[in-house]
């Protein structure tokens, strides 16, 4: 019987390369973000369903669990990103509030929303992509790196909620990844800004590197958790230190 994944942020990057991963691999694939008309685009590739949902709306949130139906088996909450780089002293608080809706808020939302359908189901799997962010703290990036730690501990108590039932809860941990959204929406569309993230970088993830990862986790045997899996590119040895050709 065909089972339902549903990913969250799947419009772009790597929630659209999870998303296409997942249905490769025979999954009934949902698929949520705000942009309606390109998440339409990315399920049409392979009769997915597209919901248009805002994580950080309750009611959006509730009719992607009624697009989920009664038998879901992986939940990835993906949704989200960093808005701005800027010292604490500076910080946009609008920006930091949104971040901790999206992030935060919107995965423990859609959790939640979805914990019956898993329960239901039998059992599945919950994936949830952090970044080393939460590793700890960088300069400019406290906003990003407190939401992400958030959501990594949201995972890690979830996990030991759920111990006892048939549900493995699995945090991702990407190093950089040139996606196609999010340096560019961390600087609000500023190309340039983005462009410098990756620049002189050998070979930064992509975002179907990631995906391969949710996959995989997903793939294993049932009573397997990957509890944490943190993936870099080779020319990032650690959040700080990254080899550039430039
Ligand atoms: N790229 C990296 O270097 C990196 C590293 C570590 C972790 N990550 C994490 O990986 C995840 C995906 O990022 P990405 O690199 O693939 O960036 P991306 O290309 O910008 O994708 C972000 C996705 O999140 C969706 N989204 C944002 N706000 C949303 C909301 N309120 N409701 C529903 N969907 C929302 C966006 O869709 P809409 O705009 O259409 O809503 C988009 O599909 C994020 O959680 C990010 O923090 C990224």
């Amino acid at each position: 019987m065909t089972r339902t994944a549903v990913v969250t942020g799947a419009s772009s990057g790597i929630g659209k390369a999870t998303a296409r991963a997942l249905a490769a691999d025979g999954y009934r694939v949902v698929l949520a973000a705000r942009r309606g008309d390109k998440l339409a685009g990315i399920a049409e590739e392979f009769g997915g369903v597209a919901v248009t949902c805002d994580v950080t709306n309750e009611e959006d949130v509730a009719r992607l669990a009624a697009a989920a139906g009664d038998d879901v088996a992986v939940v990835v909450n993906n949704a989200g990103g960093a808005l701005g780089l800027e010292p604490v002293a500076d910080a946009a608080l609008d920006k930091w509030r949104q971040m901790y809706e999206t992030n935060v808020i919107g995965m423990v939302a859609v959790t939640k929303a979805l914990m019956p359908a898993l329960r239901a189901g039998g059992g599945g799997s919950i994936v949830t992509v952090t970044s080393i962010a939460a590793d700890g703290a960088y300069e400019k990036g406290a906003g990003y790196c407190g939401v992400k730690a958030a959501e990594r501990y949201a995972s890690d108590a979830l996990r030991l909620e759920l111990n006892g039932e048939p549900i493995r809860v699995c945090d991702i941990a990407p190093g950089l990844v040139e996606s196609e959204g999010f340096s560019l929406v961390r600087f609000d569309g500023d190309e340039e800004k983005a462009a410098a993230v990756y620049e002189g970088v050998e070979n930064p993830l992509t975002e179907e590197d990631v995906a391969e990862c949710i996959r995989w986790v997903v793939s294993l045997p049932a009573h397997v958790n990957i509890d944490r899996l943190t993936v870099k590119p080779v020319a990032q040895a650690a959040p700080h230190k990254m080899a550039r050709t430039s």
